[in-house]
């Protein structure tokens, strides 16, 4: 509330009430007060656990009628990344790891749809369970591919790319919005002159309208904004509707008849979905809140690893600090563009404007807390440690993966050490 309630009693309240009246309180400190209860409202929201409607409790319902987890946390556990674990069988074990099902039109599976969903509502079949195979490398790593199983409706097209994927830590995704296209403009144009083979490409998405807009969220950085990714995590994971997805099926496609009749959630009078504009905007506002991590760990060797890190290339795409339109710069180690990684990391799902092998520069910003929780690395989790995920970097970064072999085995480990820090 700043200087308002510092006046004496009355005189504070009546100032504030004056200046809501004015509408001066715009550009008041004043303001903050209701942003702060937003962003309680919002991570209430992130939470919640949705249920299947018909419910008593109009407001939480319209979970399904396919759906892959009950709320954003449980992908995201305290607003961080998902453990990819499987038990003996190649199953996943909880949640957060999902498979994504794709054409390169852009379209879904004709009758999975964009996911594999894991979970239904009363009555009707759940999809499959998501699995990965796992095969022993000579050099320890192991490579990992999706295996699904369980197929309750039918064989999947063998035309249909597939995508496995962990939900990664959302800390520091406020200040990735922040940053402005231009600077992503301005990294891929420079990159385009390195003799290096480093040359990153901007994700380019076209709108049906015509609009060319950049991506920078997710995996293959297919959604420009929070917003949007998040109503599709609504629209596909949670299969409730929002302003921008508005079917109340979410992902159930016309091949899935008995899906597309389940009951829905009635949602709210006036937007006529699900989640309406209030709710959607308070996740966004609350994920877009979560500060970039900071390190924890200082000292020689971590200052040793962090020179290694900028003389063998890892900080070309690993940017450690890119321009913020509002704090001046963040800390994110990312260029939010997308690489060639080669065809160790690559799987068969090409999309519109990224293909199989091309990835977004993963922010290294909160690496420390992903290793703390054994989460596993990359984009499917399948590397253990920092090592091992440097060993899988092929493509754009095989420069850099031959400066690092050819590194000591002590600066390997100061270089390994830094980034674990981060
Ligand atoms: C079933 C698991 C699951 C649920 C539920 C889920 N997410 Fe995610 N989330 C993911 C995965 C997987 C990705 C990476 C997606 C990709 O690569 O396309 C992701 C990506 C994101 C990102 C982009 C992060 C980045 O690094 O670019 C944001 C933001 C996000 N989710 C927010 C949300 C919000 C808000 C909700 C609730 C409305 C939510 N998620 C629900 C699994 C989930
Ligand atoms: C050409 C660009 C490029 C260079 C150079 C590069 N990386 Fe990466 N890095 C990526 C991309 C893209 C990913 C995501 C790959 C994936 O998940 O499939 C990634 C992922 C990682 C990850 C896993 C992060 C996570 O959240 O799971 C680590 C750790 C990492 N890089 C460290 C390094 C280090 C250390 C170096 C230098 C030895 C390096 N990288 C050089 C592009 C690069």
């Amino acid at each position: 509330m700043g200087w308002v309630p510092s006046l004496p009693g009355g005189r504070g309240r009546a100032l504030g009430a004056v200046l809501l009246v004015t509408g001066a309180v715009l550009s008041a400190p004043a303001a903050f007060a209701l942003d702060d209860l937003d962003l309680k409202i919002g991570k209430a929201l992130f939470e919640r656990a949705w249920v299947p409607a018909p419910a008593s409790t109009r407001a939480d319902d319209g979970l399904g009628p396919l759906f892959d987890a009950r709320s954003c946390a449980s992908c995201h556990p305290r607003d961080g990344r998902a453990a990819a674990r499987f038990d003996s069988d190649g199953h996943v074990e909880g949640r957060g790891v999902v498979l994504v099902l794709g054409r390169p039109d852009g379209s879904g599976d004709a009758v999975y749809g964009r996911r594999l969903q894991i979970d239904a509502v009363p009555g009707l079949k759940p999809e499959g369970i998501i699995g990965a195979a796992d095969t022993a490398l000579a050099d320890g790593r192991r490579a990992r591919a999706p295996q699904p199983s369980a197929l309750a409706y039918g064989a999947l097209d063998p035309a249909t790319g597939l995508s496995l994927r962990v939900a990664p830590a959302l800390f520091g995704r406020g200040a990735m919005a922040d940053v402005p296209d231009a600077a992503l403009l301005a990294i891929e144009a420079e990159q385009a002159k390195r003799a290096d083979g480093i040359s990153g490409r901007a994700r380019r998405i076209t709108r049906p309208d015509g609009r060319v807009v950049l991506g920078r969220f997710g995996w293959r950085a297919a959604h420009p904004d929070i917003r949007e990714q998040a109503a599709e995590a609504f629209f596909l994971d949670l299969g409730m509707s929002t302003p921008l997805f508005r079917e109340p099926w979410g992902d159930c496609t016309a091949a899935q008849s008995a899906c597309r009749q389940a009951p829905h959630g009635q949602g709210d009078a006036e937007d006529g979905v699900e989640i309406p504009e209030a709710i959607l905007s308070r996740v966004v506002a609350y994920v877009a809140s979560l500060p970039v991590p900071v390190p924890a760990a200082s000292g020689a060797a971590v200052a040793d690893g962090a020179r290694l890190f900028a003389s063998v290339g890892c900080g070309e795409c690993h940017r450690p600090a890119l321009p913020t339109r509002s704090s001046g710069t963040a800390a994110l180690f990312t260029d939010l563009l997308l690489h060639n990684m080669g065809d160790g990391l690559a799987d068969t799902l090409d999309e519109p404007g990224a293909a199989r092998d091309e990835w977004r520069t993963a922010p290294l910003a909160g690496v420390s807390r992903a290793l703390a929780g054994n989460t596993g690395l990359l984009h499917d989790g399948r590397a253990r440690t920092v090592a091992e995920a440097i060993a899988w970097h092929g493509g754009e970064a095989a420069g850099t993966l031959a400066r690092y072999d050819a590194l000591t085995a002590a600066q390997k480990a100061a270089l390994a050490a830094y980034v674990a820090s981060l």
